[in-house]
């Protein structure tokens, strides 16, 4: 019961410290299909401040609690056993009525930018398949409390981020599942282009899973040799087969060996699809192969390009703004379920052991009186 005591007030503890933050909006990184991405700096209640990443989601949904205990899973998710190459969300916030996604602020660019740039080195598209797949390997072999597995559900270029010194990330992590829920959110992300790396058979109504996430990361990837686009999702079977033997066939001869693994992750059909864990060996024993720069020898000048290029981003009224976090935030220090359930079953045990105690101290009054009651009636007998 004591135990149960202490972390209740070291939980509000942490929470009132929580509720006296604050949020410094510093530069506007990009807009993408849910929101706006800042460069941001966390500051606690003793003044000591963190750099993030902060996205501001557009809308606030309907179903915020919800959306608040989805995320909840994804965090506990890598909170508890960290992904290298996975970046995952770190909590959400209220500020100003609005739901602020926090998450490790990168010195990377996206994919995305880079492609508009043009085609990467086969090795360097290798080594950053070995460095895509491992993370999704290690994701997929987890599982959610209801036992199912951890998909990441919103593999695309621009959520793939690489730094200057090569090292990918693949961000956003969970935030696909936990605003999609909402159907109106759900047609707004494929609208605005997310459609192009979705999987047949999520296109035709089935639930994103292990399976979509590869496919997803074979057209990125096939992108990256390319420097081109793949095109809009096909519907129909035969057009989509004849549209991987064309893109193939483009690919040059420095891309030609890629071709193989691609084909695994570019197959029509979910179950005949090569694991996560197989397209990572194979691409780590293709990186042997191949000659050519790396991620490392390639991101070294082709990450700075990116950089450097002029990019203007229209300001809005957040930037330079420090705001107050609001009450209703989603972080670490709330206890998730299974610590709320074991909270309560220590409070149970407690209440539990007072019972027993009170019985035991009745039965023990009770046999007294009977002793005594004994004694008066031996002693009224014998005198
Ligand atoms: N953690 C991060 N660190 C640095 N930059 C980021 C981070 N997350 C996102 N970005 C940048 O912000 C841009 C917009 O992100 P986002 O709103 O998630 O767009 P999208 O829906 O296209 O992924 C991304 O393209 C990326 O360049
Ligand atoms: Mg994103």
């Amino acid at each position: 019961m004591w135990n149960g005591a202490v972390a209740l007030v070291e939980h509000w503890r942490v929470l009132a410290s929580r509720l006296m933050r604050e949020l410094c909006f510093k530069r506007v990184l990009g807009r993408g299909s849910m929101g706006t991405v800042y460069a941001a700096e966390l500051i606690d209640d003793a003044g000591v401040s963190r750099e993030c990443a902060a996205k501001v989601l557009k809308k606030a949904g309907s179903d915020r609690e919800g959306f608040r205990r989805r995320l909840r899973a994804q965090i506990a998710c890598l909170e508890a056993r960290p992904i290298d190459t996975l970046t995952g969300v770190e909590e959400v916030l209220r500020v100003n009525d609005l739901d602020v996604v926090i998450s490790r602020l990168l010195d990377a660019v996206d994919v995305g930018r880079i492609l508009e740039k043009g085609r990467m080195p086969a090795r360097a598209v290798a080594e950053l398949g070995v460095a895509l797949s491992g993370g999704l390997a290690e994701l997929h072999s987890r599982r959610d409390a209801a036992g199912r597995r951890m998909v990441h559900q919103d593999v695309k270029p621009t959520n793939i981020l690489i730094t200057a010194g090569g090292k990918p990330f693949l961000v956003d992590f969970g935030l696909a599942r936990a605003t999609y829920v909402e159907r109106e959110q759900h047609t707004q992300g494929l609208v605005l282009g997310t459609l192009n790396y979705y999987a047949p058979e999520v296109l035709a109504g089935a639930s994103p899973a292990v399976e979509s996430d590869g496919f997803a990361l074979g057209i990125i990837l096939w992108e990256c040799a390319a420097g081109g686009a793949w095109g809009p999702p096909l519907f129909h079977r035969p057009r989509f087969q004849k549209r991987v033997e064309e893109r193939f066939a483009s690919l040059d001869a420095d891309g030609q060996p890629l071709m193989d693994v691609l084909r695994g992750l570019l197959l029509w059909e979910p179950r005949e699809r090569a694991t996560m864990v197989d397209i990572h060996q194979r691409f780590q024993s293709l990186v042997e192969q191949l000659e050519g720069p790396g991620l490392v020898a390639w991101a070294d000048s082709a990450v700075a390009d990116v950089k450097n290029s002029v990019r203007r981003i229209p300001s809005d009224g957040l930037m330079g703004r420090t705001l107050k976090v609001g009450v209703q935030t989603t972080s670490p220090a709330e206890p998730d379920l299974g610590e709320a359930a074991t909270l309560e079953n220590r409070r149970g045990r407690g209440w539990l052991w007072a019972g027993l105690g009170l019985l035991s101290l009745a039965g023990l009054a009770t046999v007294s009186a009977g002793l005594v009651v004994a004694v008066a009636v031996f002693a009224y007998l014998c005198l």
